[in-house]
């Protein structure tokens, strides 16, 4: 059972999109978690409430990360409401903000996931004396920042609790104000470029770059600026929030910024695009280190040596669509053969068909993820 001190070890869990467990794990050690353990749909990894906040504040790739709360064996719902109702929930919930209770039930001898979440919702009511039952269901809204969202596990009989310690999705930087067409989330994006090898040392343009995500997050990278930043998390509004603990974080991510030396940007074809991106960097707070244009695929000269080139080119969900997209495909192979020497060149699209287009001899990194409910992948090459 959690208690309350600044000190104690929390276990944590930072959920992914699936196929992106690895990614985000190598990111947590980087960013000095030791023994975090890739799992389905996410990260178990352990650390203080600074870590906590920590890796809120610092972690690209991410969704969201919980606080496992407790667990035990319930096999009737009674059972269930009795540890519920134990569990402190007056430290993590601010009897003032919203509250939600989902759950889920696999293999259980509680079978009803609404039943399950009810539980829940009358545990923490009748614990905190609160007027109003939580919203409670398998599907109930999870809160945002400003709130409290509470996911009961049952998996075998087995109940994990958890509170979800960020609120709105972490891939919500705040800097994307423009809403493009099929933007990639901004943590995906983070994941692209985590496995294509960039580290914020080296130049980086992304040649069909709609709003900008891939070259912003590229940016925020070399510059050292933390994701989370410009936003608030629910863990803010918890009644054992620690202000001094945030504000030395904070601190000292101000204090860790680097001045990127780096070419970062990114072209498009569309006018709009290139106005969205660099209204978005302006957000981000890396204009200065981005430069966007408009330019067409098969005029694009990159005026430096050598650096990571990605993007996710638009890609059609039937087969007719998409051999009309092979033209733009195999311009992006023509001038990766003709002008660039060097580069890691990175696609992330659909299937092979569209990277075959290209001529280049790109491989699968890692695994399908979703994108906007569409199974992508991360194709590569060294040109
Ligand atoms: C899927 S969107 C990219 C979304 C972007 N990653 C984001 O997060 O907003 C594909 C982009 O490719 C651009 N595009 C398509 N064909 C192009 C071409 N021939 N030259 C340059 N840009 C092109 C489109 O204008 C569109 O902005």
């Amino acid at each position: 059972m959690l208690t309350p001190s600044r000190f104690d070890t929390l276990s944590l869990f930072a959920a992914t999109p699936p196929g992106l467990e690895a990614v985000t794990a190598a990111e947590l050690e980087r960013l000095g978690v030791s023994g975090a353990k890739v799992v389905s749909g996410g990260v178990v990894f352990f650390g203080d409430l600074a870590t906590l906040y920590r890796i809120n504040l610092w972690c690209r790739t991410a969704q969201r990360v919980l606080v496992r709360l407790d667990a035990f064996f319930a096999v009737h719902l009674a059972k269930l409401h009795k540890k519920l109702q134990q569990i402190p929930w007056e430290y993590y919930v601010n009897p003032n903000l919203p509250v939600t209770v989902r759950a889920t039930c696999r293999k259980s001898r509680i079978y009803h996931s609404v039943a399950a979440a009810e539980r829940g919702a009358l545990a923490i009511q009748k614990r905190l004396g609160l007027d109003e039952t939580p919203v409670y269901g398998e599907g109930a809204p999870r809160q945002s920042d400003a709130g409290t969202t509470v996911v009961l596990r049952l998996e075998r009989d087995h109940c994990m609790v958890s509170l979800d310690s960020s609120g709105e999705h972490l891939h919500r930087r705040g800097y994307r104000i423009y809403r493009h067409e099929a933007p990639l989330r901004e943590n995906l994006a983070a994941a692209v470029l985590f496995s294509l090898g960039f580290d914020g040392k080296c130049n980086f343009w992304d040649p069909m770059c709609g709003s900008g995500t891939l070259p912003i997050e590229a940016a925020m990278i070399a510059a050292n600026i933390p994701p989370g930043l410009n936003r608030t998390f629910a863990f803010m509004h918890w009644p054992v929030f620690d202000g001094d603990v945030w504000r030395a974080l904070l601190d000292e991510a101000n204090r860790s910024r680097r001045v990127s030396d780096v070419l970062i940007g990114g072209s498009d074809k569309q006018a709009s695009a290139v106005r969205m991106s660099r209204e978005h960097a302006e957000a981000a707070g890396v204009a200065q280190w981005t430069s966007f244009q408009r330019t067409p695929v098969h005029e694009l000269t990159v005026p430096t040596q050598s650096g990571v080139m990605a993007s996710n080119p638009p890609y059609g969900k039937r087969i007719g669509d998409r051999r009309k997209l092979c033209g733009v495909y195999h311009q992006l192979g023509e001038i990766a053969i003709r002008h660039l020497d060097g580069w890691q060149l990175g696609i992330l699209t659909t299937d092979s068909f569209l990277v075959e287009a290209t001529g280049l001899d790109m491989r699968p990194v890692g695994p399908l993820f979703p994108n906007g409910g569409i199974r992508v992948r991360l194709y590569s090459t060294v040109t």
